[in-house]
């Protein structure tokens, strides 16, 4: 009688004989001896077949396996401190499971990236989309215990929507049979406020489609966005709930992770200071200052050009600027109070100076850029309705909305995190489109 089990808990059955059932994801040997590459989802191990050990079918087996071919392996677990998970596996029996009807598309050899993104129903099953995924689900469940555990209620907000929220530009158009409009949602956040007051504190998670044009590293058409809000709470309290919120995450993935960041070759040292806390916090002005002083004594990142422009009080920061102010600090940094007039409409004007909205994006080290927007929320009846009227919004999509301010209302405030954009930072990858199953960008719908 073997032990069936999974490549993650061999470790756990050294001397003993198991069977797994496994892909074999790479081969190679020669004469007597044959080395397998298998996976299981759980892990990858190397199963080695000696001639000398097995039947003569066994090895002939061993020897016919082509790529990504299921099959089921027993044999002795034998420590290996060389070994990636520490173990090896003597293989001493080993069926396929069934035949490959088909070449596998992705070889061992180097491939392009626009390859690998065609074949991602297949690309899955390597190590380094493995890796990146694994931490993504250890992120969403970190995401879910930490609003759990902060006494937050789960509130699901709808994707269709009959308003925009973050500006008109990125709306995704629904034809709701030749009625009314619809738009896919780009926020839950409008929904999550009617949550606060009835909850108190509440947490929208789920996709969130935005009509991007731009192709960036940092943008996709579909992604997936948690939104907590809390009432009452203030500017204040809300960029505090940020930093344990997003030092929880980092913990989170430090703790649970270490083979996943290991694979790919993350240098967790950089990610020290956002395990920590204490996150900077310095005005828009601050930080146009700390831009222009960097710009000035050419102390410029690498991946920032040389003809970089420092940004005038009023415009937006750029994704430049942003690097350049994720250089400056060795954890997330936090900026606050944007000019009212580039942000969204529905943010609580700065009582000291109504120029200004008390609001803030946490941006990410290392090039990463803004990974959280949040801010107050307007929660006076008329100056509300001024500023959709003077943002030229239709007042009646926005009365229910409205309607939250004329009874009970009091100041409150939320954020919103990107999820594939703190992946991609944790896990150091260049590029946001690897840190979703299957991505939607401009350029890619399939698989
Ligand atoms: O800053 P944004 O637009 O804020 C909101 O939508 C607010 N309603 C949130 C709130 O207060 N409840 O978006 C929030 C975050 C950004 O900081 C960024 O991390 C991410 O969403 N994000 C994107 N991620 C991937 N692709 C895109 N196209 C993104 N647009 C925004
Ligand atoms: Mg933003």
């Amino acid at each position: 009688m073997t032990l069936h089990t999974s490549i993650h808990d061999l470790r756990n059955h050294v001397g003993q004989s198991v069977t797994l059932s496994a892909w074999l994801t790479d081969k190679s040997g020669k004469g007597k001896i044959q080395f397998l590459k298998l996976r299981d989802g759980s892990g990858f191990v190397q199963g080695t077949v000696f001639r000398g050990d097995v039947s003569e079918e066994v090895f002939e087996a061993a020897k016919r396996l082509t790529q990504e071919q299921a099959v089921s392996v027993t044999g002795e677990v034998r420590a290996d401190d060389r070994a990636p998970g520490g173990v090896e596996l003597s293989v001493r029996e080993l069926s396929p499971i069934s035949d490959n009807h088909a070449e596998y598309p992705i070889t061992p050899k180097e491939h392009g990236i626009e390859f690998l993104m065609d074949h991602r129903h297949v690309w899955l099953r390597h190590r380094r989309p493995w890796a990146i995924l694994r931490v993504r689900d250890a992120v969403q469940r970190a995401i879910v215990d930490f609003f759990h555990g902060e006494g937050f209620v789960r509130f699901d907000a709808p994707f269709f929507t009959p308003n925009a929220a973050e500006g008109t530009t990125e709306l995704f158009e629904i034809d709701l049979f030749g009625e009314d409009k619809a738009y896919l949602s780009q926020t839950g956040q409008l929904h999550a406020e009617a949550g606060a007051f009835a909850f108190g504190k509440v947490y929208t998670f789920g996709p969130t489609f935005r009509a991007e044009k731009s192709k960036t590293r940092r943008h996709l058409l579909e992604f997936w966005m948690v939104e907590p809000e809390v009432a009452p709470s203030s500017h204040v309290e809300n960029m505090a709930l940020q930093e344990r919120f997003v030092s929880f995450i980092v913990r989170r993935v430090l703790e649970e992770c270490q083979t996943e960041l290991e694979v790919l070759g993350r240098d967790v040292t950089k990610l020290a200071g956002a395990a920590e806390g204490n996150y900077p916090r310095v005005t828009y002005t601050e930080a146009l200052e700390i831009v222009r002083q960097h710009i000035e004594s050419r102390d410029l990142p690498p991946n920032v050009q040389d003809d970089v422009q420092p940004v005038e009080w009023g415009d937006d920061l750029g994704a430049p600027h942003e690097t350049i102010l994720g250089h400056h600090f060795d954890r997330p940094v936090i900026i606050e109070r944007y000019p009212a007039a580039i942000k969204a409409f529905y943010m609580q004007p700065d009582p000291a100076d109504p120029r200004v909205a008390l609001c803030d994006d946490m941006i990410a080290p290392d090039g990463y850029g803004e990974i959280i927007g949040g801010s107050e929320r307007i929660h006076d009846y008329d100056l509300l309705k001024s500023r959709i009227e003077h943002e030229g919004l239709p007042l009646e999509a926005f009365d229910w909305y409205l309607d939250l301010r004329r009874v009970g209302s009091v100041p409150h405030a939320g954020f919103g995190m990107g999820l594939e954009r703190v992946i991609a930072w944790i896990t150091g990858i260049d590029h946001i489109r690897e840190a979703i199953p299957f991505p939607r960008m401009l350029t890619r719908m399939r698989p």
